[in-house]
């Protein structure tokens, strides 16, 4: 029995390196150490020897058992410490490597001309001021000076609510609202950004575009403080070269009433297609602030005076920009907004 055993025993020895899976190890152990197993079977013949030498041989035999069973898991670890090297290898992974890319946002072209536009005046000294974009019908146009049936009020072609709410068609309803909440102290000097809607829909306009706004209130203001306060504004956006002109016009809450061109930013006031070949581009509406609208909101027009103006956020971002299309502004094409 125990020269069965050592042979089996260097039987193993011989071949257990060759063996190179759990699997094939397995059905190997099973044949020999299983329950039928050829080792199982030769000990059970253990009770067919004489007592007196059963103890002996059955020790040795056991241990031969205990040190096959030994030889089994070596491999077995083996086997597998192998497999894990080999993985290892296979999906080594170099942490020194850049980690790849994360791609960064960036602010929407109209959010920038906007940050751009209130950057000049707040170093002007204006503050920002906000108003409702839902708005009665008294503060965009009635105290404005535009009453119902007044033509002006075709010019805003409007998105009503009820009979006295619209969404508004200008910033301009934030002057009002603001006098109202500062009256009577002095100055008020703010400028007013925001979205607001028209029925308009075509290469140059949007039912909803973005205005800011902008209103001084003090003693002694005049249109000399006007244009130079915007021709420095337009001087900051378009350059220092750039040259300007007033225009009269006419705004039912200013008076006098002017619009402001710049000299074409394309040709430099030669004339060309951007300029319809006049060397000028409109670029906003202002005035002095009419002494109806300062009563409205709570200022003697006797006591103080005020301009004001208006501008379309995405007209100057087209006109600074080169872009003719106002829709691209929000097509929220990627290969658009990422010049910006
Ligand atoms: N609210 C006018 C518009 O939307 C623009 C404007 C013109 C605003 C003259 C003003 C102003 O404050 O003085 O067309």
């Amino acid at each position: 029995m125990l020269e069965k055993l050592e042979l089996i025993k260097s039987k193993v020895e011989e071949n257990l390196n060759n063996i190179n899976s759990i699997s094939n190890l397995n059905d190997l152990k099973v044949k020999l150490l299983g329950r039928k197993g050829e080792v199982t079977l030769l000990l059970r013949g253990l009770k067919d020897i004489p007592a007196e030498k059963r103890s002996e041989i059955g020790k040795i035999a056991n241990e031969v058992k205990i040190e096959l069973e030994k030889l089994f898991m070596e491999r077995e670890e083996n086997i597998k410490q192998k497999a894990l090297d080999i993985r290892l290898k296979e999906e080594e992974i170099d942490v020194t490597l850049p980690g790849l890319p994360i791609p960064l946002g960036a602010k929407h072209p109209l959010t920038q001309m906007v940050d751009e536009i209130k950057d000049i005046f707040i170093g002007l000294g204006f503050t920002v001021a906000e108003g409702p974009e839902i708005e009665l019908d008294y503060y965009n146009f009635e105290a404005l000076n535009i009453p119902r049936e007044h033509p002006a009020r075709d010019m805003q072609d409007s998105f009503y609510i009820s009979s006295d709410i619209v969404l508004r068609t200008h910033t301009s309803p934030v002057q009002v609202r603001t006098m109202e909440e500062l009256a009577p102290s002095l100055p008020v000097k703010i400028i007013v950004p925001g979205k607001v809607y028209r029925r308009d829909d075509d290469a140059t306009h949007s039912p909803m575009f973005h205005q800011v706004e902008g209103l001084l209130i003090d003693h002694n203001i005049t249109f000399a403080n006007l244009k130079g306060t915007l021709m420095l504004f337009a001087k900051k956006v378009f350059g220092n070269e750039l040259e300007v002109r007033y225009r009269p016009s006419y705004f039912p809450f200013t008076e006098p009433s002017a619009e402001m061109d710049i000299s074409c930013v394309n040709c430099k006031g030669v004339g060309c297609r951007v300029c319809s070949y006049t060397g000028w581009l409109e670029i906003l509406g202002a005035g002095m602030v009419d002494p109806r609208v300062l009563k409205n909101g709570g200022y003697d027009p006797e006591k103080v005076s005020g301009f004001a103006f208006g501008m379309g956020v995405e007209r100057i971002a087209m006109l600074k920009y080169g872009v003719n299309d106002l829709r691209l502004f929000f097509d929220n094409d990627k290969r658009f907004l990422s010049q910006f």
